[in-house]
């Protein structure tokens, strides 16, 4: 064994030994620094002879590679050791403690509304929107209701100036960002959305069909009573797709009640009535039953008028750029408030909008509440 043999196993040795980083540095240093055996080693080939540098060279340079091979080695092994170590003893607790009692409570419309689109999105529904500032053409033209239909006048409707701001800023947020440069250059006479039905018009022109969407939101007219507020909510729903009929707006809405309701004996009662955009068109009355003599839904003691709906008029299609005799499809709209009153018992819609929080405390639901059809709608 020569010398350079023993050298070798010596420092072999000392690499895979190191017990931790800093030793294995040691021997780095002293192997191969500046000052280094092997180093030094490498040095000596400058004075050796032509004939012994051809047969000491591959040896000490094979040496060397051997000794940064094995530190390598070891230092990935350590490391990997060291990093083992770190997640076995360190512990990151990310939970906070949970307030079970938070004080902000959520409004029962947007319960309601969470409630809505839980039920409707298990029926293979999106969430669909539209602006509140909307233009005659959508909220009222293109649902076949011309200038001079007496269904206009019926609305109540608030009128805003002629000069609507274009929009300029972008952000999709502020109120007269709802106003789309395109309509506002329509010249339209910009309105407050009356019902949630221009949604249907926009969902139509949006996408191709077949298209299921519910849109709930904010719809305004001029009334004031206990059951009627300027500003309240609708939502609207729609079904576009080809051979659509009558029978799944029955069951659609038969379905959507019961899962509203929580109960299975909700019976519905569709009246042949009139809606421009619709044709047919049917009111749905939902049974009552009397409990402890306050009507309650369910059962069919007597009946209480619920919702608009009906076939979507081809001619609201073709406003749209559809062909009417390849896509049919349905609609409804029902106020959101309303379904809140009947579901939670309010009798008065006012206090709604009136931002008191005893009332808010009192009908409001737990923010960590969160309606699912699995765990219960309102539990
Ligand atoms: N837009 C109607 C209203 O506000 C409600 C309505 C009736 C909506 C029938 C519909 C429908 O989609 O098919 O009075």
């Amino acid at each position: 064994m020569t010398d350079l043999d023993t050298l070798r196993d010596h420092l072999l040795a000392a690499a895979a030994e190191a017990p931790a980083l800093d030793s294995l540095e040691a021997v780095r240093v002293g192997a191969l620094g500046k000052q280094g055996q092997v180093t030094g080693l490498l040095k000596s080939l400058g004075g050796m002879t032509p004939d012994q540098r051809q047969a000491e060279g591959p040896r000490i340079h094979g040496l060397r590679e051997a000794v940064t091979a094995a530190i390598a080695d070891r230092r990935a092994a350590l490391e990997a050791q060291a990093l083992g170590r770190r997640l076995a003893s360190e512990r990151l607790d990310l939970t906070l403690p949970v307030d079970l009692a938070p004080p902000g409570r959520v409004h029962p419309v947007s319960q309601v509304m969470d409630e809505l689109a839980e039920i409707f999105a298990d029926l293979g529904f999106a969430v669909a929107s539209g602006p509140e500032i909307e233009d005659d053409w959508h909220n009222f033209t293109a649902l076949n209701i011309p200038d001079v239909h007496p269904a206009r006048a019926m609305h109540d409707t608030f009128y805003c100036e002629r000069t609507v701001p274009a929009r300029t800023d972008g952000d999709g947020q502020s109120p007269s960002s709802n106003v789309g440069a395109a309509d506002a250059g329509r010249g339209e006479r910009m309105v407050l959305r009356t019902h949630t039905s221009p949604v249907q018009i926009r969902a139509m022109m949006d996408g191709p069909p077949p298209l299921r969407v519910i849109a709930p939101g904010r719809v305004y007219r001029s009334d004031w009573d206990a059951t009627h507020t300027p500003m309240f909510h609708q939502v609207e729903g729609l079904v576009i797709d080809r051979d659509i009929h009558l029978g799944h707006l029955k069951w659609t809405l038969e379905t959507f009640l019961k899962a509203f309701f929580e109960r299975d004996d909700i019976v519905l009662r569709l009246r042949p009535s009139y809606f421009p955009f619709t044709e047919p068109s049917a009111e749905v009355d939902v049974g009552w039953h009397l409990d402890k003599g306050r009507r309650r839904l369910g059962g069919q003691e007597g009946w209480m008028e619920l919702l608009g709906s009906g076939m979507v008029h081809p001619r609201v299609i073709a406003a749209c750029g559809l062909d009417p005799a390849e896509w049919q499809g349905f609609a409804f709209g029902v106020g959101v408030d309303r379904l809140a009153m009947l579901k939670y018992g309010m009798d008065d819609l006012r206090p709604f909008f009136e931002a008191d929080g005893r009332w808010t405390r009192h009908y409001g639901f737990s923010a960590l509440d969160l309606p699912t059809l699995s765990g219960g709608l309102s539990a």
